[in-house]
C-alpha cells in the first residue's frame, strides 16, 4: 500500500495540475492536497508523517518493539511458571520479630527446602555446642539435636534418624531440612510454610497463666516418633536398679561421678591425645597387679578396686591388671617393639607398621595414655590374647562391668568403627551412666559419642 501511495505522489503532473500548482505559487505554501488524485486516507497521512519525521518514527518503532518483546517474555515466563507449578522467588524466613531473606537456589536443593538451625537456635535460645562441622543444639538434658556436615542422618535425643536431606554445617550456618524440623520439634514451636509467597514462619508457642496478660513460651521438646531410629542410646538409665554383692556406698562417687563428661575423652586413630597429654589425677592401683606399680585416673582407679573386690567376693580370684596408664614414651617403646618383631618375621617396615596398627596404637593415639583403661589377665594366661574370652573373669565382666562404670572397649563386632581387633581383656572407664547406656545399646564408644 505504501508503495502505491508513493507511486501516486510521484505521478508526473498533468497540464491541469500544473496550472493549479502555478496558481498557488504566490500562496504561502504549495498545497498538493488540492490535487484531484491526492490520497487523503489516514494511512497515506501516516506514511507522509513518517517520511517527514524519520528519527522520531524510528524511536517509536524501537520502543514498540521493546514493549512487544517484553510482553512476549512475560507471557512465556507466566506460562512456564504455571506449567511447573513452583514459585522460585527467594524465601522470607520470619523468626518471631526478626526476618531474613534466603535465596531460592541456596535453600531449595534437590527439591528439599532447608532452614538455618543456627538462626532458629538464636531465636529460641537453644544452647549451641560442638565443633565447626558437628553441632549440637540443646534445650535441656533430655532434648537435643545433633547435625554433622555432609550427613544424611541426625541425632535426636541419642537416637540416629534419617534427615531427609544432607546437612550443611560450618561455623556460620547449619542448614537442615525444614520438613525434618517440623517432625522433630514439638510443643514449643509453630511452623508455617506458604509456597505462594515463599514465606516460612517459625514462632514460639506461648501460654498464659491466670494472669491473662502474661505470656510464657512453651517448653521445647524434640521427638523421634515420626522417624525410624537407625541407631540409638538406650535411655532411662535413671530408672535402672543396680545390684551389688558388696557394699559399694563408699566408692559410689567415683563409680557414678557427677561430671560424667570428664570421663568421655575419646582417644583413637582419628582423635589423638598428642605427645604432651598426661592426666594429672593418677592413683597407684591397690588391687591385684602382680606387684607391678600401675596407675589409673583417680575415679577410674577407685571404681576398678571396688569392682575387683566384688569379683573376688563372687569367687573370681585369678584375675589381675597387667597394664593401665601408659605414658607417651612408654607407648613409643611398646609400638616400636611390635614393629621390630614383625620385621624380624620378614616384613618391610611399612608392612610391620600396618600389622602392628591392627592391635597397637601409634604413640599419641593410645587410650592407655588417658589413664582411663586397663588390660586384665588371669593366672592361666601367658600373654594377652583372646583366650581371656573363655575365663570366668570375662563372663563376670560381661554381666557386671557396666555397674562399675566400665565398658568392653574393642568388641568383636565393631572392628571397623574402633579401628582395632577384638580385645576381650581391654576395659575402659566412662562412669556408670554412660557405661549402662552403652551396655544396654550394644554401641561402641565411638558410636555412643556420635549420638551424645
Ligand atoms: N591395644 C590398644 C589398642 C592400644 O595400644 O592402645
Ligand atoms: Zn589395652
Amino acid at each position: 500500500m505504501e508503495n502505491k501511495e508513493q507511486d501516486r505522489n510521484d505521478i508526473p503532473l498533468s497540464e491541469e495540475e500544473i496550472k493549479i500548482l502555478k496558481a498557488s505559487v504566490n500562496a504561502e505554501k504549495v498545497d498538493r492536497s488540492k490535487l484531484p488524485h491526492y490520497d487523503n486516507s489516514d494511512r497515506a497521512k501516516l506514511w507522509r508523517y513518517i517520511k517527514k519525521n524519520k528519527v522520531f518514527a524510528t524511536i517509536c518503532a524501537v520502543l514498540a518493539l521493546c514493549v512487544a518483546v517484553t510482553l512476549i517474555l512475560c507471557v512465556v515466563f507466566a506460562v512456564r511458571k504455571a506449567m511447573d507449578g513452583e514459585n522460585k522467588d527467594d524465601f522470607t524466613v520470619i523468626l518471631g520479630d526478626d526476618r531474613y531473606t534466603a535465596k531460592y537456589k541456596d535453600v531449595m536443593r534437590d527439591g528439599v527446602l532447608y532452614v538455618d538451625m543456627r538462626k532458629i537456635a538464636d531465636y529460641t535460645g537453644l544452647t549451641v555446642s560442638g565443633s565447626k562441622t558437628s553441632v549440637k543444639f540443646t534445650y535441656d538434658d533430655d532434648n537435643y539435636l545433633r547435625f554433622e556436615n555432609g550427613n544424611d542422618s541426625a541425632v535426636i535425643n541419642g537416637s540416629m534418624v534419617e534427615l531427609g536431606g544432607v546437612a550443611v554445617v560450618n561455623e556460620k550456618i547449619c542448614e537442615v531440612p525444614y520438613d525434618f524440623l517440623t517432625k522433630a520439634v514439638g510443643d514449643g514451636l509453630r511452623f508455617t510454610l506458604d509456597r505462594e509467597t515463599n514465606t516460612i514462619k517459625i514462632m514460639r508457642r506461648m501460654y498464659t497463666t491466670d494472669d491473662k496478660d502474661v505470656f510464657i513460651p512453651k517448653e521445647i521438646h524434640f521427638y523421634t516418633d515420626s522417624f525410624t531410629v537407625l541407631m540409638g542410646i538406650a535411655q532411662n538409665t535413671n530408672d535402672m536398679e543396680y545390684e551389688y554383692s558388696i557394699d559399694v556406698s563408699a566408692f559410689m562417687s567415683s563409680i557414678d561421678p557427677k561430671d560424667q563428661n570428664a570421663y568421655l575423652l575419646l582417644a583413637n586413630k582419628q582423635n589423638p591425645v598428642g605427645a604432651d597429654y598426661a592426666p594429672t589425677d593418677l592413683k597407684v592401683l591397690e588391687c591385684n597387679t602382680k606387684g607391678k606399680r600401675i596407675s589409673l585416673r583417680y575415679d577410674a582407679a577407685i571404681a576398678l578396686e571396688a569392682m575387683m573386690m566384688e569379683m573376688i567376693s563372687d569367687g573370681i580370684t585369678d584375675t589381675f591388671v597387667t597394664s593401665a596408664y601408659r605414658s607417651y614414651s612408654y607407648q613409643v617403646g611398646l609400638f616400636e617393639g611390635y614393629i621390630e618383631d614383625h620385621m624380624a618375621e620378614g616384613m618391610t617396615r611399612e608392612e610391620a607398621e600396618a600389622a602392628a596398627l591392627e592391635y597397637s596404637a601409634r604413640p599419641g593415639t593410645s587410650e592407655h595414655q588417658t589413664g582411663l583403661c586397663l588390660d586384665f589377665m588371669t593366672e592361666d594366661m601367658s600373654d594377652l590374647d583372646e583366650s581371656f574370652e573363655n575365663t570366668a573373669a570375662f563372663r563376670w565382666l560381661s554381666d557386671n562391668a557396666y555397674k562399675y562404670g566400665f565398658i568392653l572397649r574393642y568388641p568383636s563386632n565393631k572392628v571397623d568403627t574402633t579401628g582395632y581387633k577384638y580385645e576381650p581383656w581391654h576395659y575402659r572407664f566412662v562412669g556408670r551412666t554412660a557405661a549402662t547406656e552403652i551396655y544396654n545399646s550394644g554401641l561402641c564408644l565411638e558410636e555412643y559419642l556420635t549420638l551424645n
